[in-house]
């Protein structure tokens, strides 16, 4: 079955996205950047974090974006903690009718409640070339594990952890020398590249999911650094 999943047909209005951070927030600040130079067209209607003190939600205030703390205490020890602080969220994200949401070292798992109404609408950027590498600390994994090559990895979100169909990635050699923090620096470049671009293409409607697959409309180039269609 195909699938267009956002308008294919030149839209007037700018695509609403909300942001999901936890940390420092530079793919936060990538994307803010790409929207404010024009490259994407898109507006942050929400920069979200289950951290009250995240650099992301700094962020969003320097740009003027709405910036919201939604703390997970008031959930925690129901044996449903994680789906209904997800449908805390969701609610805040229709409040806000988003239309795309964007995972950004958002370090917390996302429930069915998010990803069912978020189908194909919601996407997350991971230091690895998946699907080698899901989880934590994947550079010095990689390093470790012997790989010549590393990465970063844009992908829609499913319920299975760093699983869903991907959208694009960028590969990065691994140095001799390499630690895992000049590693992760080093992908870090190609992950604030890759994610405004995958965003981009949503909001011009080029997405199209098949199955694993996501299908990328032509049109103009994607990039050098992107294994994928041009
Ligand atoms: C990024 O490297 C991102 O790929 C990673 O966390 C970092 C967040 O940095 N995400 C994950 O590992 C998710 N599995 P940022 O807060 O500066 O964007």
């Amino acid at each position: 079955m195909d699938h267009w999943w956002s308008m294919s047909t030149k839209r007037t209005d700018a695509l609403r996205v909300a942001v999901l951070a936890s940390g420092r927030g530079s793919n936060l600040q990538a994307v803010i950047d790409a929207i404010e130079a024009g490259i994407v067209q898109a507006r942050i209607v929400a920069v979200i974090s289950n951290k009250k003190d995240s650099p992301a939600l700094e962020r969003a205030s320097r740009h003027g974006l709405s910036g919201l703390f939604i703390d997970p205490k008031p959930y925690a020890g129901r044996p449903d903690s994680r789906e209904a602080y997800d449908l805390a969220l969701l609610d805040v994200l229709r409040q806000h009718d988003v239309e795309l949401v964007l995972l950004a070292g958002y370090m917390k798992i996302v429930t069915r409640v998010l990803v069912e109404a978020f189908a194909n609408r919601m996407m997350n950027i991971h230091p690895s070339l998946l699907p080698s590498f899901p989880g934590l600390d994947v550079q010095k994994k990689a390093i470790e594990w012997g790989c010549k090559l590393a990465g970063c990895t844009v992908h829609f979100v499913t319920e299975g952890v760093d699983e869903g169909p991907i959208i694009l990635q960028a590969a990065v050699p691994i140095l001799d020398e390499d630690s895992s923090d000049t590693l992760a620096a080093r992908i870090l470049v190609q992950e604030h590249t890759i994610y405004p671009r995958a965003v981009q293409l949503f909001a011009e409607g080029r997405l199209r999911v098949e199955g694993r697959r996501v299908l990328i409309e032509q049109g103009k180039p994607v990039g050098d650094a992107v294994i994928g269609p041009s």
